[in-house]
């Protein structure tokens, strides 16, 4: 029968399972229908097996590298039940002498004019008729090798991610039942969320997290301190930025062993020795109430400004009273691979004589950066990350990493 042999025309394959069977010529296994059921838990002991006989028929070739990869192979999900097993491989020029090695086993070479995806070499396998696997063989650097593998491993790892890509799998292939292409993209877009390279941002204040995401953009993704489970609060005892971000960081990275960062902002102001600086957030008290904050800083610059002129008691002269200059400092610690880097951005300011606005957080009411006459609570997130210190330290962090992570 023609489901065992060789497929050597179009009218041989069908690779996607879904459409509709349009020709008596094609093998049963090629046109039927693939449902997605329940996870088998005997699946692995499966992909085992068809390892196992793969590495003995390829020994020759000294192919030792096999993953069972996609949904089988991620105990509890529902799947089609097809085995999916990838193989890496120097260079596909036996491709030949593979398909004849593996002949015998019922592994099906499906040729490239017929795949149509020349990153990889594959094949089916075929028994009692039906589709039982597929073997992807895929190049080293494969992009789609590493790709797979961390999408697997992020589902055995995350049960409820599973869960939603399992609700999401089928509710795309009601929404989408005859409209292949817009399956797969939604499927894609969750599967490159998935596998979005993370890293920790010892944090929990979501405006520092929305300022630094908006940074570094979609390529990789910030887990604050909560998302990653981790609920303390870590002391900033030093009398620098430095060290007391060096101590955020470092306590994560002891306690997660994974790549984090964290980052430590003060308002330092000249005339006043340099103060709040690494006192910003605890500046009137232990409570860090913001308003009690700005009203000591008022205070204290009230007390020095010129008296006579009184220059600082309108917004437009308190941005050329250089008792009110005043800049945010921001400092990164990034512990990558074990290793600390510190980055650090400045934004040079004067301070107001009353809060104004109500965007922002902390000191952006009384904060006004060098060229602007708004105060960053005026300001859209959008507009203050044109002047943000936070931004600068940021996008040299983004610098650093994209060095790191762009192969
Ligand atoms: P920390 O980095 O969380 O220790 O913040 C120190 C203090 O500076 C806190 O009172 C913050 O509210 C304040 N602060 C940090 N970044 C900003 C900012 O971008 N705008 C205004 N205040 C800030």
């Amino acid at each position: 029968s023609k489901s065992n042999s060789d497929i050597k025309s179009s009218s041989d394959i069908k690779p996607e399972n879904d459409i509709k069977p349009d020709s008596d010529t094609w093998p049963v296994w090629a046109t039927e229908p693939v449902l997605i059921v329940p996870y088998d838990p005997s699946w692995p002991a499966k992909a085992a097996q068809y390892k196992e006989d793969l590495i003995k028929s390829l020994s020759s070739l000294g192919i030792h590298n096999i993953e069972h990869i996609g949904s089988t192979a991620v105990p509890g999900l529902a799947a089609k039940p097809i085995i999916d097993l990838a193989v890496l491989i120097p260079s596909f020029d036996p491709i030949d002498e593979i398909a004849r090695l593996l002949q015998p086993l019922d592994w099906h070479y499906v040729p490239l004019e017929l795949d149509g995806r020349p990153e990889r070499r594959f094949f089916v396998k075929v028994e009692n008729d039906k589709r039982s696997a597929h073997l992807h063989f895929l190049l080293p650097n494969s992009p789609v090798w590493k790709e797979k593998l961390r999408f697997r491993d992020y589902l055995i790892n995350n049960p409820s991610a599973r869960e939603q890509y399992t609700q999401l799998k089928m509710n795309l292939s009601q929404q989408h039942s005859q409209d292949r292409e817009a399956y797969t993209a939604a499927k894609t877009e969750f599967i490159t969320g998935s596998i979005r390279p993370r890293i920790i941002f010892a944090t929990n204040n979501a405006h520092k997290v929305e300022e630094i995401q908006a940074a570094i953009g979609a390529r990789l993704e910030i887990i604050t301190l909560r998302q990653a489970g981790i609920d303390i609060d870590i002391p900033e005892p030093h009398d620098t930025l430095e060290a007391n971000a060096t101590e955020k960081s470092m306590t994560i990275h002891r306690l997660t062993g994974t790549n984090c960062f964290s980052e430590d902002t003060g308002l330092e102001v000249p005339s006043l020795g340099g103060e709040p600086g690494v006192k910003s957030a605890r500046y009137a008290g232990e409570d860090r109430a913001f308003e009690k904050n700005i009203e000591k800083l008022l205070n204290k610059l009230a007390a020095i400004s010129p008296a006579s002129a009184q220059p600082a008691s309108t917004p437009s002269a308190s941005l050329t009273d250089s008792t009110r200059s005043a800049r945010f400092r921001t400092v990164i610690s990034l512990i990558w691979n074990g290793q600390e880097h510190f980055f650090e951005g400045i934004c040079n300011g004067h301070i107001l004589p009353a809060p104004t606005g109500e965007g922002g957080f902390g000191y952006d009411p009384v904060f006004v950066p060098e060229g602007e006459t708004r105060s960053f609570a005026q300001m859209s997130m959008e507009e203050k990350n044109l002047y943000s210190h936070r931004r600068k330290a940021a996008d040299q962090l983004v610098t650093f990493l994209q060095s790191q992570t762009s192969n």
